[in-house]
């Protein structure tokens, strides 16, 4: 049986390089992976977790989802001249009060998450609908579904996306083309080391208000503890990942822990939102400041 071929982006680290080392090892080779990064110069991590074993079953790619050429490029070194699922993963992050975030910064992860995400499956689509057959994976994130405070930016940018893959879902289906959305809350990667961050030290937090100041404060130790108490392997985001794959009629959206989390839930079935609001301040700010 012809391998099934896999294109991933964002393969330099995190949950992009554990796809695509756990596809590559597949025991039964079922899969073709092109591991795709934007910088070529970190290739090393992924060819040091797959040892030079697969050398017929991955391929490594140049992809910057912010840029078009690259996209095509890549799209055009792909031997079979075809792929069956197409992984949109890569992600940056925007932490910090939104005064001191600077337009830069704003377009930049609406570049990466929103229209990279878009134009990356731009450049596949009409091949898919041709095949009559694909599936369209995207990492999502529970923030994509709630607000976070100090993340207004990254949320955008993973709300948008919902209702992109939504509207393409409801087209796609018709093409026998599967979108899914795996929804991952926090994941041990070098997520939070890559994240465009606003320090408490920093010069431009001095034209924030003390009130907003504290909050962040709270926000930042509430995320660490998070990270540290909460935070999934790369492993098991994986296995949902094939889950997604190896359905024959695969969900919309898959939930990477087995309980949909209580707030993603609470946002869900209390559709006005006053609910959700109050129990996300209470978590992270605490009951007195309510
Ligand atoms: N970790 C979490 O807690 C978490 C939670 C929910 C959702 N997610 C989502 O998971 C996805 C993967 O993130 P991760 O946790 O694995 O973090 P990560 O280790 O930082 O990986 C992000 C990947 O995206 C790549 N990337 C960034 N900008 C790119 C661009 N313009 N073109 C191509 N690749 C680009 C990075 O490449 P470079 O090495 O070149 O920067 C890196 O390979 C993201 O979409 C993120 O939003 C993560």
């Amino acid at each position: 049986m012809d391998k099934k071929v896999v294109l991933i982006t964002g393969c330099s680290s995190g949950i992009g390089l554990s796809l695509a080392v756990r596809l590559a090892s597949d025991p039964d080779k079922r899969f073709k992976v092109y591991a795709t990064m934007r910088n070529l110069a970190k290739k090393e991590r992924l060819l040091e977790c797959v040892k030079g074993l697969h050398k017929d079953t991955l391929d490594i790619l140049q992809m910057d989802v912010t840029d078009r050429q690259s996209i095509l490029y890549a799209r055009d070194r792909v031997v079979e001249k075809r792929v069956d699922i197409l992984v949109c993963n890569a992600g940056v992050g925007l932490m910090g009060p939104l005064e001191v975030q600077s337009l830069d910064s704003m377009r930049r992860i609406l570049e990466v998450n929103l229209l990279g995400t878009i134009q990356t499956i731009q450049a596949f689509l009409s091949d898919m609908k041709a095949q009559g057959q694909g599936r369209i994976l995207v990492t999502g994130s529970t923030g994509g579904l709630h607000g976070l405070p100090f993340n207004e930016m990254y949320c955008a940018s993973k709300f948008a996306i919902e209702g992109a893959c939504e509207s393409l879902a409801v087209l796609l289906q018709h093409f026998n083309i599967h979108v899914s959305l795996i929804e991952c809350g926090p994941v041990n990667t070098d997520f939070l080391v890559n994240l465009q961050k606003v320090e408490l030290e920093d010069a431009t937090l001095q034209q924030v208000d003390a009130q907003t100041i504290s909050f962040y404060e709270k926000y930042l130790q509430h995320c660490s503890s998070v990270f540290q108490n909460a935070a999934q392997d790369t492993e098991d985001i994986v296995k949902v990942f094939l889950d997604a794959i190896q359905s024959p009629s695969p969900a919309f959206r898959y939930f990477t822990t087995s309980v949909v989390p209580p707030l993603t839930k609470l946002k869900m079935t209390e559709p006005d939102g006053s609910q959700y609001i109050s129990a996300m301040s209470k978590i992270i700010f605490s009951a007195e400041d309510q």
